[in-house]
């Protein structure tokens, strides 16, 4: 790596050129629906396409014309992704007020690969801990670790919360088809006692082994819960202090918290503060997904992982899936004003990966100042949220269908089933492809009439279309594909950061409500009433909740 460059600040995003002419553009093309676009031009189905990291990604069916991309990417080149891009993979501090790098990426670099941090190669590092967890996993897997009463581990409970819980539960249930399955996997995030009781009901101590995932080491869900499994553990071994050793490893980037708490810092896998904990899910804090799937599918993962980096990296733009992903979100945001998008995966195994997503991109792009500390005047990001097809159908598309509220679709399928079982696979595939051109082409009045639908009845039956949607289609799901597909968001969120100007990697919007619950936490405890100094609907809801507890 070379000088820390500091990436330059970027002019106002509403007063520049492209953002101009984006403007004009979207008045001229805001009413034209995407019947009269594939009417046009035959080829669109064929043309609006990308392909690079074994995805493909059709994106014909966007409310945008060849004009409408070319103007996003020049509205990218002006507010100077390229140099972000690379600033990124250089392990520039762009992460400014936290001063530091934002290196991901360097989470899945192939051995031999540079990355320099403050002068330092962090990827000989990170080898070392991926080499670490895979010796661990092996030994756990094999039965060669066993729990304090020589008993092998049968179950796993990830304590952790936020990025410390979120990636390991998606790749848990993404990856289910490749987990050792006599392995019990479980996780506790919530700081609601129901978590851990559920979790560990049915389970024996003795066979129970806890990975507490936390970056810092602090936070008060994970605390809470990591203290009280260790009384239940405790518990189970008649007290004895030494079980801790073999039923407790650590992910951790804070040694000196990890220490205290009583855990062997032998048996700690650490990461670093360049990995934001929504892009730690393939560091250390993968570790109960090494547990589950074994190292080589683990690496495979981390490959494909790297190889979206790379496409991301090289690819130009018009062809780049993050980067017109991350436009066509910021085209939807900022000029249609539609407010959320959905991510509709018709693929069971991915039924946690919209979970997963709001993290990623709501803690990273809920941002309203920019990097200089201006307000911004224009919307950021959107609301991420969806389930897994076709039970979405029975739900809420009614609304995305006929409602008044344009939602961009992102739909997820694969051309091969895990289980294929008779002709399930082509009834959901022919429920993925229905659903966007039912979408964007809806149902007009006349079609509706020629249906010999009562007159009163058409309004009712009449599909406006003109909803756009992506669909990303992939072989397979493989831990690789699952990879590509985690990489190809974020690098989308990183995208929309850039063209908004805004730090994408850091989260102080979580701080206040944190503070605030430390300091009412001693008002509902003290055995004494509390003199209380909140407004006067939190003071009333604390003394009522105290008279309840009373
Ligand atoms: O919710 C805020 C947050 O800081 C997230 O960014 C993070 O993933 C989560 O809390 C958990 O933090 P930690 O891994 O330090 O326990």
């Amino acid at each position: 790596m070379g000088p820390q460059k500091q990436t330059a600040i970027a002019p106002p995003l509403t007063r520049r050129k492209a953002w101009k002419k984006l403007q004009t553009h979207f008045k001229k093309i805001r009413e034209t629906h995407l019947r009269t676009l594939f009417a046009e031009d035959a080829q669109r189905g064929q043309s609006m396409t990308a392909e690079g990291a074994g995805l493909f990604l059709d994106y014909s069916k966007n409310r945008v014309t060849p004009e409408t991309v070319k103007l996003l990417i020049q509205l990218a080149d002006e507010c100077g992704l390229r140099p972000r891009i690379d600033a990124m993979f250089r392990g520039d501090k762009i992460n400014i007020t936290e001063k530091r790098a934002v290196l991901h990426v360097a989470l899945r670099a192939p051995r031999g690969a540079l990355i320099l941090v403050d002068g330092e190669d962090v990827v000989p590092q990170v080898h070392a801990v991926l080499d670490r967890m895979a010796d661990f996993s092996h030994r756990v897997r094999s039965g060669a670790w066993t729990g304090y009463t020589g008993k092998p581990i049968r179950n796993l409970i990830n304590v952790g919360i936020g990025g410390s819980d979120l990636g390991p539960v998606m790749a848990h249930e993404a990856l289910k088809h490749y987990s050792e399955r006599k392995l019990t996997c479980r996780f506790v995030s919530n700081v609601d006692g129901t978590d851990f009781a559920e979790a560990v009901q049915d389970l024996d101590p003795a066979e129970t082994l806890f990975i507490i995932s936390s970056k810092t080491f602090t936070t008060l869900e994970t605390m809470t819960n990591a203290h009280t499994a260790r009384e239940w553990l405790l518990a189970g071994m008649g007290g004895d202090e030494r079980a801790v050793a073999r039923h407790f490893v650590a992910v951790s980037t804070n040694a000196g918290e990890v220490g205290k708490f009583g855990i062997d810092t032998a048996n700690m896998f650490g990461f670093w503060d360049w990995v934001g904990g929504r892009y730690s899910m393939d560091s250390a804090i993968g570790l109960s997904t090494m547990l589950a799937i074994g190292e080589d599918y683990f690496r495979e993962m981390l490959a494909g992982f790297h190889e979206m980096d790379e496409h991301f990296c090289s690819a130009p733009f018009e062809q780049n899936l993050p980067v017109l992903m991350g436009l066509l979100a910021v085209w939807y945001g900022n000029f249609f004003n539609a407010s959320t998008i959905a991510v509709l995966p018709y693929e069971q195994y991915l039924k946690r990966f919209p979970a997963y997503l709001q993290q990623l991109t709501m803690e990273s792009n809920g941002k309203s100042v920019t990097l200089d500390g201006m307000c911004v005047d224009y919307s950021t990001g959107a609301i991420y949220w969806g389930e897994p097809g076709t039970n979405g159908q029975h739900s809420f598309y009614q609304l995305i269908h006929q409602g008044t509220r344009l939602i961009p679709c992102d739909f997820i399928a694969f051309g091969a089933a895990l289980n294929p079982l008779g002709r399930h696979h082509d009834m959901l595939l022919a429920n993925v492809f229905a659903q966007s051109e039912a979408l964007a082409f809806g149902k007009t009045p006349e079609q509706v009439e020629a249906e010999g639908t009562p007159d009163w009845l058409v309004p009712h039956r009449v599909f406006e279309g003109n909803r756009p949607s992506n669909t990303i289609l992939a072989d397979r799901l493989t831990p690789a594909a699952l990879g590509r597909l985690v990489a190809l968001y974020e690098h989308s969120v990183f995208t929309q950061g850039t063209i908004w100007g805004i730090n994408s990697f850091d989260q102080w919007g979580v701080e206040l409500g944190k503070a605030l619950a430390q300091r009412i936490i001693p008002e509902l405890e003290s055995p004494s009433e509390p003199a209380l100094g909140h407004d006067s609907s939190t003071n009333n809801l604390i003394r009522r909740y105290r008279a309840i507890k009373a």
